[in-house]
């Protein structure tokens, strides 16, 4: 007897074209019904699903054997396609189902914890501890089916365009760049560490000094940092480096990229260029580096229109070096009453934001949280920066510019997410360019490297670096989709004097830069290209994709919120002599 049925046919594929043919099917039970002396399955692979039928003209034994069937067992079948009396529209193979005439239990299966089917409202952590039951939903075989094709896509597009796939170590130097290490003792060589890459970003630096000329890689990366739903502790970029290249030339090849990845996989025509918005202009207009171009309530500055008024939050403001800004939620004012006002107001404290004032323009008149002390030509002032109508909604912050712009931002996407604008057909790519080299942390007193150490400075605003490093631009740029910051690069420094410099201004001493960046400034001594590049965040671009509201949604194992695998229960403890071996102790307490 066949211990195993070599399959002809996948499920999903099976219509009325298959109707009198043998087929032989594999896969799992999604569900059985034994209607006296009739039996009908479900049968389910990848592909999707099939209607199987037992009925009573085969041998009472392969009845009986069907009838033990329950569901995720594990099973062949043979049989004949039929055309169906009764079709069923919601089904692809709806048009027929499968007369089977043999039948293998290749494994039976427990009652499954949680049910395979897609919108099953079941917990996340419970979804991630039995993720190979979570996995054989229709819409995560698609979602990891997507992911293969971007990636071989990747693959062939930057083969064709001249670029090298080189793998990079996992195990390396700690040198911490924006988040945390995740660190990996060495054995054999006591009390020593490797980190694991947070990107390859120094190795693909090098293989330009080391004339590979275009390189790219999907690679894995790791940060330690607090988890969000588009932020993992381990994800994958697709990580790629150009020598003798300017911006443009860096930004020409990644438009044709996604042109070709939204071309043959969604079969969506983008149209390139790409819109760029410098950085000063996303944020005065959308009050985020990441702007949603899907709908408006852009901001507007308020500075002049109230500056002398007689409310004291925003003169104060003002005096403070502030800003008054707002937005205006034109035509959807009656969609949000006092207590979604005061909803929002909470929703920004979380960015420093002390209140949110509002303002209502209605048919006769303007009401507003701070109606008495401004008469109603003031407001009237205020709403014709918005060009204000009837039943619009304006939303003004008073504050420093880093907590206007952020609580504004945030407030317009989500609004707008509230009110169901943000079409999920329409995809908006755009770059947002000359970023500030460095940002300024006021609780640690010093400068940062706004994208990385690595980025150069715009050859004009170099004279700036010593006395006013805060205005310095620098040659870096962002790729955005819908607001999603899909990847970011920037020319390189490739001149050493200058690379010191960059160096110098983050604070960092000359025996720091050496013991950190050395092998980088190093391998730099024996020749470099002038060099530039850029990553993207694979996830999160197979996610805006495949329209998830997360990555973990992209990715076949995902870590919970906690940066712990429910289903194999990483991260674990082990024993004292593993520890040992390793020379190191813990300090948790029991
Ligand atoms: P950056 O740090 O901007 O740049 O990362 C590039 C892209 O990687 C994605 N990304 C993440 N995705 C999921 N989970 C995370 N924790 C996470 N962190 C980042 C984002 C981001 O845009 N070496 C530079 C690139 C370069 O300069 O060439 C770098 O890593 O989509």
């Amino acid at each position: 007897m066949a211990n195993l049925f070599k399959r002809t046919h996948m499920c999903g594929v099976l219509n009325s074209e298959h109707i009198g043919q043998s087929v032989a099917l594999n896969g799992w039970i999604q569900k059985r019904r034994n209607l006296g002396g009739l039996i009908f399955c479900d049968l389910r692979d990848k592909s999707g699903i099939v209607q199987i039928v037992f009925n009573d003209q085969i041998p009472q034994e392969l009845f009986d054997k069907a009838d033990k069937l329950r569901s995720e067992y594990v099973v062949g079948i043979k049989g004949t396609v039929m055309e169906r009396e009764s079709k069923n529209k919601d089904m692809a193979t709806g048009d027929i189902e499968v007369y089977a005439d043999d039948l293998i239990i290749y494994s039976e299966a427990d009652t499954p914890p949680i049910y395979v089917k897609d919108d099953d409202n079941v917990s996340e952590d419970l979804r991630l501890k039995y993720r190979y039951l979570d996995l054989r939903k229709p819409k995560m075989q698609r979602n990891l089916t997507f992911r293969h094709k971007i990636t071989k896509l990747t693959r062939d597009f930057f083969d064709s365009e001249g670029f090298t796939e080189v793998e990079t170590p996992m195990l390396i130097k700690p040198t911490p760049e924006g988040a945390r290490d995740y660190l990996v003792p060495s054995r054999v060589n006591p009390g020593k560490f490797y980190a694991l890459p947070q990107s390859p970003q120094m190795f693909k630096q090098i293989l330009m000094a080391s004339g590979t000329d275009r390189y790219f890689q999907i690679a894995k990366c790791f940060r330690d940092e607090d988890l969000r739903a588009d932020r993992q502790p381990e994800f994958t970029q697709i990580d790629l480096e150009m020598s003798f290249v300017e911006q443009d030339d860096v930004i020409d090849v990644q438009e044709r990229f996604l042109q070709r990845v939204f071309k043959d996989l969604m079969n969506v025509e983008v149209q390139i260029p790409f819109p760029r918005l410098t950085f000063d202009e996303a944020m005065t207009r959308y009050g985020s580096d990441k702007p949603d171009t899907r709908f408006g309530f852009e901001l507007k500055c308020l500075n002049d229109v109230v500056k002398g008024c007689d409310f004291k939050v925003f003169t104060d403001a003002l005096e403070a070096g502030g800003d008054v800004r707002g937005i205006c939620i034109n035509g959807y004012s009656d969609k949000f009453s006092r207590k979604d006002v005061d909803k929002m107001t909470d929703s920004i404290k979380t960015f420093g934001a002390k209140g949110l004032i509002w303002i209502r323009v209605n048919e006769n008149e303007i009401t507003s949280s701070v109606n008495k002390f401004f008469t109603q030509e003031q407001l009237r002032e205020i709403a014709d920066v918005f060009e204000a109508k009837a039943n619009d909604l304006i939303l003004i912050v008073a504050a420093k510019p880093s907590v206007v712009f952020a609580s504004l931002g945030f407030l317009r996407r989500d609004l707008a997410g509230k009110l169901g604008l943000l079409d999920d057909t329409q995809y908006n790519l755009l770059w947002v360019v000359d970023f500030p080299l460095y940002e300024y942390d006021e609780e640690e007193g010093r400068y940062f490297a706004m994208h990385h150490p690595f980025t150069s400075p715009k050859a004009e605003d170099i004279q700036y670096l010593d006395t006013d490093p805060g205005r310095v631009k620098a040659n870096a740029y962002d790729i955005i989709l819908n607001g999603v910051e899909l990847g970011g690069g920037s020319i390189r420094i490739h001149d050493q004097n200058l690379q010191k410099k960059m160096f110098e201004v983050l604070g960092l001493t000359p025996e720091e830069t050496q013991s950190k960046f050395g092998f980088l400034l190093e391998a730099f001594k024996y020749g470099v290209p002038p060099h530039g590049g850029l990553a993207y965040g694979l996830d999160r671009l197979v996610m805006l994709l495949c329209g998830a509201d997360s990555i973990r949604e992209v990715m076949a194992f995902p870590k919970n919120q906690n940066a712990q695998c429910m289903m194999s229960e990483a991260p674990a403890e082990v024993t004292a002599k593993e520890l040992d071996e390793l020379f190191i102790q813990t300090t948790v307490e029991e």
